[in-house]
């Protein structure tokens, strides 16, 4: 028997979260969970550039038929560019496949990685997003970690996190986020991101950077900064890269793969390998997604007018990161001002389990257990209220 006698497994951490938050028949509940964006209204919208994009193709695309195990052409030369921008001098070097949403880009390199070394070491920052380790464990890597938040500071650990990483050897795999770290929003600067570039290439790992957030923290080229720069001084990588936040096409599942190789033609050789992983699991991907992103990327207007969207949603999260820190500062605990700092969706705080369920039972704040806040379901009515009660809560707590 296959099903009989199976025990009941935990829901996801972050998908699980949804049905509890539906379930809440609170009229003023708070929906910090899963990692969308919603606008000043708690609304999750399709944007505007992605509405005329489809209509664009709904009267122009010719043809479903297939399409190759690397995606959309088109949109993978746009995503490159987008990646390492247009000028860098890793570009030649560097093959892009489209794949289903970011996940299915960590998902196909961890597949990749087994197909070419076998089992790798693969290291993921403490704390990190909570489907990481899955990911890579799942393919039959080995998954170790390095510490990566300063709890005091709020800002990232990085004598501890070099300090967890000096055991680094040839072929293993550094996870770091190209920006915007889930959970914590604490992002290295362009000196730590050289400095850890100089430790990969000393020991002969190779980074695979995990970057879902571009355009969320200081600005499309600004967030790209840590990965151009590795691109530039190490002889490998990859890119796990997603439109699902910056183009808001979550269901949709438009994501991409870059190998940035030493040379054209190992780059070339790398992507014949890549292919036949791809093809021995979904063949291709899904093209709405990325038909919509190439017509978008590709059209002048519409790629400003997509500009100006992500530069609001940008704006309006640096704008409640802010207002958030303000009224957790006003409860009298420590200084929140590292939540004003940080950058993109998350903020990590120091939240037990049972206290992340009573926010949820008394305040109805909904966050995930792990202590991780979506700021992005904050807004001008409800921040000040949030604020205060886990402000009260945390400050109860250091209390005792
Ligand atoms: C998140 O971290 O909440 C998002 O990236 C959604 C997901 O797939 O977990």
């Amino acid at each position: 028997m296959l099903f009989e006698g199976l025990t009941t497994p935990s829901p996801d951490p972050i998908l699980g979260m949804a049905a509890r938050f539906n379930a809440d028949p609170a009229p003023d509940k708070v929906d910090m969970g899963i990692g969308v964006y919603m606008d000043d209204h708690g609304r999750a919208p399709v944007l505007e550039s992605v509405k005329q994009a489809e209509a664009k193709l709904l009267k122009d695309q010719s043809s479903k038929a297939y399409l190759s195990s690397a995606g959309h052409e088109t949109y993978n030369h746009h995503i490159r560019a987008l990646l390492l921008g247009t000028d860098h001098p890793a570009i030649d070097r560097a093959r892009t496949i489209q794949t289903p949403g970011g996940t299915g880009a960590l998902r196909v390199a961890a597949d990749f990685l087994q197909a070419l070394k076998g089992a790798c070491r693969v290291w993921i920052p403490d704390p990190t997003w909570a489907n990481h380790r899955g990911l890579f464990a799942g393919a039959g890597h080995s998954v170790s970690t390095y510490r990566y938040l300063d709890a005091e500071t709020g800002g990232v650990a990085f004598e501890a996190m070099m300090a967890d990483l000096a055991p680094l050897g040839p072929g293993d795999v550094v996870i770091l986020h190209g920006c915007c770290q889930n959970p914590t929003g604490a992002d290295l600067t362009p000196a730590q991101w050289a400095e850890v570039g100089e430790l990969l290439r000393a020991r002969g790992a190779v980074p695979l950077i995990d970057i879902a957030y571009q355009g969320f923290g200081q600005g499309l080229d600004e967030d790209a900064a840590g990965l151009r720069l590795l691109a530039d001084t190490q002889p490998e990588m990859l890119i796990a890269s997603s439109c699902s936040k910056n183009f808001a096409l979550y269901r949709e599942r438009v994501g991409a793969l870059t190998l940035v190789s030493q040379s054209v033609e190992s780059a070339d050789r790398a992507l014949g390998h890549l292919l036949p992983v791809v093809r021995a699991n979904y063949s291709m991907p899904p093209d709405h997604g990325a038909a919509v992103v190439a017509q978008i990327l590709g059209d002048p207007d519409l790629r400003a007018l997509w500009i100006a969207e992500l530069t609001q949603m940008r704006e309006r999260l640096i704008g409640v990161r802010a207002a958030l820190a303000g009224a957790m500062n006003q409860t009298g605990g420590r200084d929140y001002g590292f939540i004003a700092r940080n950058r993109g969706m998350f903020v990590q705080l120091d939240l037990s389990p049972a206290q992340v369920d009573y926010l949820r039972e008394h305040e109805h704040i909904h966050l995930s257990r792990s202590g991780r806040m979506n700021v992005a379901g904050l807004n001008r009515a409800n921040v000040a209220r949030v604020g205060a009660a886990v402000g009260r809560l945390l400050r109860g707590a250091a209390h005792g």
